[in-house]
C-alpha cells in the first residue's frame, strides 16, 4: 500500500511538476495513466486481427495498394470510438466514448496487473516459471477495472471531482480521463507477453544483450498471437504553436536530396487546429499529431504511421477511404504510410500510379532516400538526421539486440541504408522494442517484479 500511494504521489508530482518547472509549454507531453482512468474506461478492447489470409501472404505483401487498404483498416480499427455506460459516484450512469487503443494496455497497467497476478498465484509455481493460468489472467483484468475501490478515500475523491468537474463528458474528456502515455499495447498482446513472464523474464542477463549482427535465438517459443498490436503516440501540448510538414512529392525530392537532412528542414508552423483529436487531461489539452502501429496480422508485423495534414487529401491522403468518415471529423485529416517487408518491390506501382497519381509520385520521391528498400516514416515520430529515410522493420529488426539507434542510423558501414535493409532472420524480441530496452522496458517490469514477489510472504 506504501509503494502504491508512493506511486501516485509521484504521479502527482510529475503532473505538477510539468506546470511548476516549466513556465514555457512543452511542445510533447505524457501523463501517465492510472487508476482513475481504469474504474471508468472499459476493459481493454481487443484488436481483431483484419488480415484473414497466411501470415505470409505475398498477394497482400507484392501490392503497395493492398498494404495501403489494409493500413488504412488498421487505422480505423485501432482509432475507432467505441461506446461504453458507467455509473457516477452519484450513481448515475453515464454513456462515453473512447478511442479503442485508449483503452489498451500502458507500461503502468501492465505493472499493476501483473503485481496482481504475481500475488494470486503460488511462490512454488512462479519459481518454476510456470505460465499465469487463465483464471488468474481474467481476474487481474478485473482487477485493474476496480483498483479504485481498494485504494484510500482521497483518491476515490479524485474520480467524484472529475464527475463533478465533467457533468456532459466529451469524446476528449473520457479519452483523457486515464491520462496519457506514449505506447499502448493491445490486451492479447500484454497477456501473452505477461502470462509467459519467465520466458522475457530471464532472457537476458543484466544488462547485456545479443549483438546486433549476429544471429541469436528469439526470447519467446511462439509467436506472439495475430491479434497482438501496439501503438506509440505522440502527444503535442496544445498550448504549442503546431508544427505541419508537407509531404507532397517536391517537398519529399528535397528532402531526400539534402545529405544529413531531417524532417525539421520542412517544418512549417500554424495555430493549433481543432480538426485534430486531443484529450483533456486536467487543465492540459494534449493534441494527437501522429501515431505509430504495428500489428502482428503478418509475421514480420504490419507498420503503420499516421499524421495530421494541414492539406489532408493530397499524397498519402488521396486514397483515404470513405469508412473512415465513421470515424467522425477529428480522424478525418491523418495521411498514413504502410509497410510489410523491408524491400521495396511491389508489383503494382503502375495501376497505382493510374489511380492516384499524386500519391505514387510522393511515394517515389520518398524512395529515393533509400532506392530498393521499403519506406514509411513520421514526422512527429522519427527525429534526427536519416530518420526521414527509413521504413520501420528495418530499425525493429535489431529491437533485443545491443544496436543503437544513433547508430543504426549513422553508422553506414555497420548498418547499411540506416538499417532499413534485412539483416537478420532471427529477431529476439520480435521486433518489439520497448520488450528489453531501458529501464521501463516490459523486460524489466517483469523481473523487477518476479523480485518483488520473492519478498512476499506465501498466501
Ligand atoms: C531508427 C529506429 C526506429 C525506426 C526507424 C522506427 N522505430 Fe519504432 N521504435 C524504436 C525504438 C527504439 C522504440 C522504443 C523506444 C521508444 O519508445 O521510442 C520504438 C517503439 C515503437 C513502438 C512501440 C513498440 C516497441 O517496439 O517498443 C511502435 C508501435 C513503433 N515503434 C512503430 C514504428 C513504426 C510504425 C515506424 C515507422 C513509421 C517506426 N517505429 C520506426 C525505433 C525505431
Amino acid at each position: 500500500m506504501i509503494s502504491k500511494i508512493h506511486q501516485i504521489l509521484s504521479l502527482l508530482l510529475i503532473t505538477l511538476g510539468l506546470q511548476a518547472c516549466n513556465p514555457e509549454p512543452l511542445p510533447t507531453s505524457i501523463v501517465e495513466s492510472d487508476a482513475v482512468g481504469r474504474r471508468v474506461l472499459p476493459l481493454p478492447d481487443p484488436y481483431s486481427p483484419l488480415w484473414a489470409g497466411p501470415a505470409v501472404d505475398e498477394t497482400l505483401q507484392g501490392s503497395m495498394e493492398a498494404t495501403r487498404q489494409l493500413g488504412w483498416k488498421i487505422f480505423a480499427e485501432v482509432v475507432e470510438p467505441i461506446s461504453f455506460v458507467t455509473r457516477t459516484n452519484e450513481g448515475r450512469m453515464l454513456r462515453g466514448q473512447v478511442p479503442r487503443f485508449l483503452t489498451w494496455f500502458t507500461a503502468e497497467d501492465a505493472q499493476r496487473w501483473f503485481r496482481y497476478a504475481l500475488q494470486q498465484s503460488r511462490l512454488s509455481m512462479i519459481e518454476a516459471g510456470q505460465p499465469l493460468t487463465d483464471a488468474t489472467i481474467h481476474d487481474a483484468d478485473l482487477f485493474l477495472a476496480r483498483e479504485l475501490d481498494t485504494m484510500p478515500e482521497p483518491l476515490q475523491n479524485r474520480l467524484k471531482t472529475w464527475f463533478e468537474q465533467h457533468p456532459e463528458p466529451t469524446l476528449q474528456d473520457w479519452s483523457g480521463i486515464g491520462g496519457t502515455s506514449r505506447i499502448y499495447y493491445s490486451p492479447d498482446m500484454i497477456h501473452a507477453v505477461l502470462q509467459n513472464y519467465a520466458e522475457l523474464g530471464k532472457c537476458f542477463e543484466g544488462l547485456k544483450r545479443p549483438s546486433a549482427l549476429e544471429e541469436s535465438s528469439s526470447c519467446f517459443t511462439r509467436e506472439w498471437p495475430r491479434a497482438a498490436a501496439i501503438v506509440k503516440a505522440a502527444w503535442w501540448n496544445g498550448k504549442s504553436p503546431l508544427k505541419t510538414y508537407p509531404t507532397d512529392a517536391a517537398s519529399l525530392q528535397k528532402l531526400m536530396q539534402t545529405p544529413d537532412g531531417s524532417w525539421t528542414q520542412l517544418a512549417q508552423e500554424q495555430a493549433m487546429p481543432d480538426s485534430m483529436f486531443s484529450v483533456n487531461v486536467g487543465s492540459a489539452q494534449l493534441f494527437l499529431p501522429g501515431l505509430h502501429i504495428m500489428t502482428k496480422d503478418q509475421k514480420d508485423w504490419v507498420w503503420i504511421t499516421a499524421w495530421w495534414s494541414a492539406d489532408p487529401d493530397g499524397d498519402f491522403g488521396s486514397d483515404r477511404p470513405d469508412f473512415i468518415k465513421d470515424l467522425g471529423p477529428l480522424f478525418h485529416r491523418y495521411k498514413i504510410c504502410a509497410v510489410t517487408r523491408f524491400q521495396d518491390d511491389a508489383a503494382d506501382w503502375d495501376e497505382l500510379a493510374q489511380k492516384y497519381p499524386d500519391l505514387v509520385a510522393a511515394l517515389n520521391a520518398a524512395r529515393n532516400g533509400n532506392p530498393g528498400a521499403s519506406w514509411c516514416s513520421n514526422p512527429y515520430l522519427e527525429f534526427g538526421a536519416h530518420n526521414q529515410r527509413t521504413n520501420c522493420i528495418g530499425c525493429h529488426q535489431f529491437a533485443g539486440t545491443d544496436a543503437r539507434q544513433e547508430n543504426i542510423l549513422q553508422d553506414a558501414i555497420q548498418f547499411p541504408q540506416h538499417g532499413s535493409r534485412r539483416q537478420r532472420s532471427t529477431f529476439v524480441t520480435d521486433y518489439v522494442w520497448s520488450a528489453a530496452l531501458g529501464g521501463q522496458s516490459l523486460h524489466q517490469l517483469i523481473y523487477r517484479n518476479l523480485n518483488w514477489r520473492k519478498t512476499l510472504p506465501e498466501k
